[in-house]
């Protein structure tokens, strides 16, 4: 292990992390495939379509005072001044050219979470670019290749634990729109303003708190329903918070979504919380799963659904009757819930703190889902197989992968084409919700059948879960886990495209991978400014 000291100068270093693990001059390693590369253009421009239309944006990220409901207000930071940030709306095809501006205090940059996008766009410190710094400005532009519900972050310390982040909605020009109306529910976990996400790390990393504090003290702290605590015994996170929000309304003061009887909605969650997992009920109605992750499957009808951290659910939802529904997101095992009402009637919403019985009805299992027939990956065995141990370090609040904290991590070395298996294990008490930047994987089924499409999934303690990719978005690419006190803490490595025709590699730096280590090239690249376009 590394010493605390070292520790905190790599996770400061963010992505950069990456870079200085191979900085000591390892020969004789593939050439890693590197975000100015001619390819990663040369991949953005097959997606381009004749005509696509352009989405010019102006993202703002500044500190802003925010109404949580009721005249709560905290002070934190956001996009364009709202909460949740701006709702982008385009199909697929289309083009987002983004302006944003930093005008935080610090370096920051925005993650476009789950879309296949061009790797010099992924906005990861370090990795895909320079953080943007205090007061400058930056142009994101990139094609978003396919259809779906997702949502964007920054990629930088705490910052996703804040106000920054907003739905990402993909429509999809062939969508068979078997629902009347459409809502986007953004669920979040919340301290900013009422306390400090940075302190909360520090807390846990002086040992205060946490998921082992709670274990050994009280036991989960909220209620398990029948079928028992399905992300496990041990809390499945390490901070309570002050307050859980619906579409940034605290649960005394719900958001309200309009419907009337017998219309199907089609709500799109997405779980923005950086330390939470909720389950979702609508009182007197089932749910039927359509999408996770943006991507399709078999419809499924469940009374709850458990959403980790960044994944989304799309159901649809036929209003039963007149009347006034609570919608419920339980903040899982630790007791408190945020809350929205469907209201199709007159009446008096609900109570806040409703626990409706779909509850305790059939939850969503991850293995119940089937990608839909147009978007399962090729069959067939991975030319590749990575094996991923999930683990909790020795004190200090450390998390690892193999073993290793991110920035000691060796990548998981790809080439274009392949079909790829990650096989994660976890072998910690804490549930983790690992996603893969810029593809969409498939997960494993044990009996065969094609899993769902999905770019994050929940591995519970004591389990494996194994998920394939098809490699064809070349670049560098983090896998980490979207709980983002253990992303911060050390769970997080990357997949590295490499070749191992050193003429191919980086553009104009080509000349000198040729001539000396991959990793070398690397670390110049990184120390010069990212071009972009
Ligand atoms: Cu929402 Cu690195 O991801
Ligand atoms: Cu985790």
């Amino acid at each position: 292990m590394l010493s605390r000291r070292q520790f905190l100068t790599l996770a400061g270093a963010g992505g950069a992390g990456l870079v200085l693990a191979g900085c000591g001059g390892q020969a004789n390693r593939p050439a890693m495939i590197l975000p100015t590369d001619p390819i990663i253009a040369a991949t953005e421009q097959r997606r381009r379509r004749a005509g696509a239309a352009v989405h010019d944006l102006t993202l703002d990220a500044a500190p802003t005072t925010v109404d949580l409901g009721g005249g709560i207000t905290a002070e934190t930071w956001t996009y364009n001044g709202t909460l949740p940030g701006p709702e982008v709306r385009v199909r697929a095809g289309d083009v987002i050219r983004a302006r944003f501006r930093n005008g935080l205090p610090e370096p920051t940059t925005i993650h476009w979470h789950g879309i296949a996008i061009r790797n010099d766009m992924d906005g990861v410190p370090g990795v895909t670019q320079q953080a943007v710094a205090a007061g400058a400005p930056f142009s994101y532009e990139f094609v978003v290749p396919e259809p779906g519900t997702f949502w964007f972050h920054p990629h930088v310390g705490m910052h996703t634990d804040t106000g920054l982040y907003a739905p990402l909605i993909v429509e999809d020009p062939s969508e068979p729109g078997a629902y009347d109306r459409e809502y986007v529910l953004v669920l979040d976990d919340w301290v900013d303003g009422l306390g400090d996400p940075d302190e909360e790390l520090a807390k846990l990393q002086r040992g205060e708190g946490g998921h082992a504090a709670h274990a050994a003290h009280s036991g989960p702290g909220g209620p398990v329903f029948s079928g028992g605590p399905y992300l496990g015994g041990a809390h499945p996170g390490d901070v309570t918070y002050p307050l859980y929000l619906a579409n940034g309304r605290r649960a005394r003061e719900p958001f309200v979504f309009e419907a009337r009887p017998r219309e199907r909605i089609r709500f799109r969650i997405i779980n923005a919380a950086a330390d939470t997992p909720f389950r979702v009920a609508i009182g007197g109605h089932q749910m039927v799963v359509t999408h996770t992750d943006g991507f399709p499957v078999d419809p499924v009808r469940v009374d709850n659904l458990i959403i980790a951290m960044s994944e989304r659910y799309d159901v649809v939802v036929t209003v039963a009757e007149e009347g006034v529904f609570p919608i419920t997101a339980v903040a899982e095992a630790k007791g408190n819930q945020a809350f929205a009402v469907l209201r199709a009637g007159a009446g008096d919403a609900p109570p806040f703190d409703s626990r409706p019985a779909e509850l305790e009805g059939r939850l969503l299992d991850l293995p119940d889902l089937r990608a839909a027939q147009g978007v399962r990956l090729p069959e067939g065995r991975p030319d590749r197989t990575y094996a991923l141990e999930l683990g909790e370090g020795d004190g200090n609040y450390v998390w690892t992968i193999n073993g290793r904290i991110h920035g000691e991590d060796e990548p998981l070395a790809v080439e274009q084409g392949e079909k790829v298996r990650l096989a994660f294990t976890n072998r910690s008490v804490m549930f983790h919700p690992m996603h893969l930047h810029g593809h969409t994987f498939q997960v494993v089924n044990p009996g065969g059948a094609p899993g769902a499409r999905k770019d994050t999934a929940i591995v519970r303690p004591d389990h494996s879960l194994a998920v394939d990719f098809v490699a064809d978005n070349p670049g560098q690419w983090m896998v980490h886990c979207h709980n983002i006190y253990h992303q911060q803490s050390g769970m997080m490595t990357s997949v590295a495209y490499v070749t191992r025709d050193a003429r191919d590699v980086a553009g104009d730096l080509g000349e000198r991978a040729a001539g000396g280590s991959a990793w070398q090239v690397v670390c110049d690249y990184l120390g010069r400014p990212t071009r972009v376009g």
